[in-house]
């Protein structure tokens, strides 16, 4: 932002004052340090309302090609770096309209009939909206393919499950990282969902009322690529539930990658050890010369603290807000730009960062026996003998407390070691065969949990199957 000048200049209403607004109020008021960025949504907005408005015979068609040229300059002047933007033309819209003017006389000053700066901004910020989910959409999908392939190579890969944070059952790592695509793809509805309440269109509504000249708002609608038109004004001008479920969804979707950041966490520290991170993800310390430490996926974590202050911020801001437009809404574009670009970084990022897990699978494998994983295996062997659960429960129970106090798993307990054990539950010595080691291996334990959803190893991949199908519609 390049204006110095005093705050002596007329503005576009300046007939009704008398007296100027200071420099204070005037940069505590202007949006365009911000809403320059809607400038391509802005002049699209305008090329439609101005064809549109030649259609109806409310410009000349002399009038329609001058705005075309002049908008063409300007888009070649922003582009180029060179767009002189003003703070005394306060936001985005004045000052594309005030160059127009500039260049091309009255067809510039034409350009606002039927129209008002209130309807103008929601379309334009509708539009935004729309290219940026379109863009996040895209990003969900790299990163749901790269994650999947990952998931592919540890279909069979042995990870300790927890409950708790402890030691729970066995699951594959690839059905795990699988729990994270299933995040994400309703994450991914989400947008979609969004995207189809944002794409209907504002303009027409003008200041609150509607305006009295003939518009046509379904042609501006096609034009635009929007699906309907708002169909109350003062609804239209107004409010910005739109950009709040997008924060929302940003928020949902920055949780879910949240969780997983804590993960990759809690995997790198050499306390659990079954991950390494590539290099280029992690920073070390200045002091530490041992130190490798995961910051993007704490960034991640930290960041996910900030989008869901957005989201509140939003909310804040509309809940007292009366019909129709007010100042306030200018308020929501930062949050909005932020949420969104602090999305698609993190999103970018982990599509590549997921390609650079290592995984440590004798760790996973080592864990899994010291936390007595296959425990439940074993109560579900004795319950297929024939023994009620909750008995079967409490046997286990029995021979786990003995495998711990003598340092092994329940695997390198002997069939006898076991009957003797579960002496004090009736009927259930009796239940252990020799067969019971089959039920007490982590590669019986994961095939046993054959069913959709389960964590068997040919589900994993009927699941990563699915998946492919559905990244290769996206
Ligand atoms: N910069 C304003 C915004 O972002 C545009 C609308 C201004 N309308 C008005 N009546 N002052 O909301």
């Amino acid at each position: 932002m390049t204006d110095k000048s005093s705050g002596s200049t007329p503005g576009t209403w300046s007939g009704r004052f008398s007296e100027p607004v200071s420099d204070l109020v005037k940069r505590y008021t202007a949006s365009v340090f911000f809403d320059c960025r809607m400038a391509a949504q802005d002049i699209r907005g305008s090329l439609a309302h101005a064809r549109m408005l030649a259609k109806q015979g409310l410009i000349s068609n002399q009038d329609l090609s001058d705005i075309e040229r002049g908008m063409a300059q300007i888009a070649a002047e922003i582009d180029r770096g060179e767009f002189h933007w003003s703070l005394d033309a306060e936001d985005v819209h004045l000052n594309i309209e005030r160059r127009l003017t500039e260049l091309v006389g009255d067809a510039g000053k034409r350009l606002h009939t039927g129209r008002s700066r209130n309807d103008q901004v929601a379309t334009d910020i509708r539009l935004w909206l729309r290219d940026a989910i379109d863009q996040i959409l895209a990003l969900i999908t790299q990163f749901q393919t790269n994650l999947v392939d990952l998931a592919e190579i540890h279909a069979e890969t042995p990870l300790p499950g927890h409950t708790h944070l402890q030691i729970a059952q066995p699951v594959t790592f690839g059905h795990h990282l699988l729990a994270y695509y299933e995040m994400t793809r309703r994450d991914a509805e989400r947008f979609t969902e969004v995207r189809r309440r944002t794409n209907r269109l504002p303009l027409g509504a003008a200041a609150l009322a509607g305006t009295t000249y003939p518009i046509d708002r379904e042609f501006v609608a096609r034009e635009l690529g929007f699906e309907e038109v708002c169909e109350n004004s003062l609804d239209a001008v107004s409010d910005r539930d739109f950009a709040i479920e997008f924060c929302a969804a940003v928020a949902l979707t920055m949780t879910h990658l949240s969780r997983l950041s804590e993960e990759l966490i809690l995997w790198m520290s050499p306390r659990f050890g079954f991950i390494d991170l590539a290099d280029r993800f992690c920073t070390g310390s200045s002091i530490m010369p041992q130190k490798k430490n995961p910051d993007v996926p704490e960034l991640v974590r930290g960041k996910t603290g900030r989008v869901n202050g957005h989201l509140v911020a939003l909310l804040t801001l509309m809940k007292g807000q009366p019909l129709a437009y007010n100042k306030d809404n200018q308020e929501d574009k930062e949050p909005i730009f932020d949420a969104a670009d602090t999305l698609i970084d993190t999103l970018r990022i982990y599509a590549d960062m997921v390609t650079g897990i290592r995984v440590k699978a004798d760790n996973m494998l080592a864990a899994l026996s010291l936390g007595f994983a296959t425990a439940t295996d074993l109560a579900d062997y004795l319950v297929r003998q024939g023994l009620p659960f909750r008995d079967a429960h409490e046997a286990v129970a029995l021979a786990v407390r003995a495998a711990e106090q003598r340092g092994c798993d329940l695997a390198d307990l002997s069939r006898e070691d076991l009957q003797a054990l579960m002496a004090h539950v009736p009927g259930a010595a009796e239940k252990v065969g020799e067969d019971v080691f089959g039920a007490l291996t982590v590669a019986g334990s994961l095939a046993a949990r054959n069913h959709i959803g389960g964590t068997a190893p040919v589900q994993v991949r009927a699941a990563i199957a699915r998946a492919r199908a559905r990244l290769a519609k996206a």
